[in-house]
């Protein structure tokens, strides 16, 4: 049987005004060069949208993973894009495009991607999530939260499809390393790991049913390992399956009621928590931020999607925006100290050494 592959591409390529949102003629431009790419039977279907200032380019085709013609066309896109975005005098145009040439594989040049490829159910409902102003240990919370807590997960308990557990593909991003733990057995071990979320990161979710194959992959691209120095955040993206033998919709989107703190807002140097807000919101105002998430549903087949709801346009989220807003307010007093602003070694890759080489000969005894 044929495989589908679905590969959700993104990047900061220009935004306005400042870091806020992605300008809408551009996300156009980015639907027609998708049509085009389609009607040239690159691609089965795509969605184009947005979380704040990033593009995301939600793509289906059966290709497999890491295909170079799929990450060439993504990769051509937001050089297209970012040129325009240079023309129009939008901010930051083509911030993560971070090297000249293509050389087969969009990893390492900026741009984040979660792909992975799986044979297709009878219905395979989809749910796509993506971050601004934050980084991929981001999602390291809700999807422990899916996967593995049967407090959040009625099934991990009810359904024996679920019950069974699934495997954590953790990545160390430092050291480009990988270990694989298998829960429920390794969840104090995974825990042990993913609750330093800006060094390991959930990056692929397996079932450990017979036949199910892969639930999740994340995006673990940190720009500033690839650039050497702070360009903006990661704003991570992930793609996850869904039912029958996966978390219900409504054990993933639950994972993100708690409106938990992460790292990367306002200059990537400062905590905020993490708001689900529908597409409408997806723009980052208020100090940047907060941190937001979007989400997207869609049942798939032979590739093409369908019946897309945007999963957080609904007032169940209200009392989550709620706390995040009465949150926002009190992390914000805190200013220019920590834990509001991120510990020393995480300011590592910002700004901040500039100014404190500054002062450094001017210490005494
Ligand atoms: C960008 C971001 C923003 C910027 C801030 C300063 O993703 O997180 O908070 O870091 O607006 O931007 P510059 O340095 O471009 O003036
Ligand atoms: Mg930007
Ligand atoms: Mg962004």
């Amino acid at each position: 049987m044929v495989k589908t592959t679905i590969s959700l591409l993104k990047a900061d390529i220009g935004s306005s005004p400042g870091h806020v949102t992605v300008y809408e003629p551009l996300m156009v431009r980015a639907e027609e060069l998708m049509e085009k790419a389609k009607d040239e039977n690159v691609i089965l279907d795509f969605v184009v949208f947005n979380a704040g200032d990033d593009t995301e380019l939600l793509l289906s085709h059966n290709k497999g993973v890491d295909n170079e013609a799929i990450h060439k066309l993504a990769w051509d896109t937001f050089m297209t894009l970012g040129k325009e975005a240079r023309e129009i005098g939008l901010y930051g145009a083509g911030q993560d495009l971070l090297k000249d040439a293509f050389t087969g594989n969009i990893k390492g040049m900026g741009p984040g991607c979660a792909e992975f490829e799986f044979e297709e159910r009878p219905a395979e409902p989809l749910l796509v999530f993506a971050m601004d102003k934050t980084e991929p240990g981001a999602f390291n919370y809700p999807i422990f939260q899916m996967f593995a807590n049967p407090f959040n997960t009625a099934g991990l308990i009810i359904d024996p499809k679920l019950h069974e557990g699934f495997t954590f593909s953790v990545m160390d991003v430092y050291k480009n390393k990988f270990v694989d733990l298998s829960c429920p057995e390794q969840m104090y071990d995974l825990l042990a790991l993913i609750g330093a979320p800006g060094k390991y990161v959930v990056k692929y979710v397996d079932s450990k049913t017979p036949d199910l194959g892969r639930a999740a992959a994340i995006s673990t691209d940190k720009l500033s390992l690839i650039a050497g120095k702070y360009i903006g955040k990661d704003d991570p993206v992930a793609v996850i399956r869904s039912q029958s033998g996966f978390p219900a919709v409504g054990e993933i989107v639950e994972a993100f009621t708690l409106g938990h703190l992460v790292s990367g807002w306002m200059r990537g140097s400062h905590r905020g928590p993490l708001m689900p807000v529908s597409l409408e919101y997806s723009q980052c105002v208020r100090f940047d931020g907060p941190p937001r998430v979007v989400g997207l549903g869609f049942q798939l087949k032979n590739g093409i999607f369908i019946g897309g709801v945007d999963l957080f346009d609904d007032p169940s989220f209200d009392s989550t925006r709620a706390r995040v807003n009465e949150i926002t307010e009190y992390i914000r007093r805190h200013g220019p100290f920590e834990p509001g602003r991120l510990p020393l070694s995480e300011m590592e890759y910002t700004t901040l050494p500039n100014v404190l080489q500054k002062l450094e000969d001017k210490f005494h005894d």
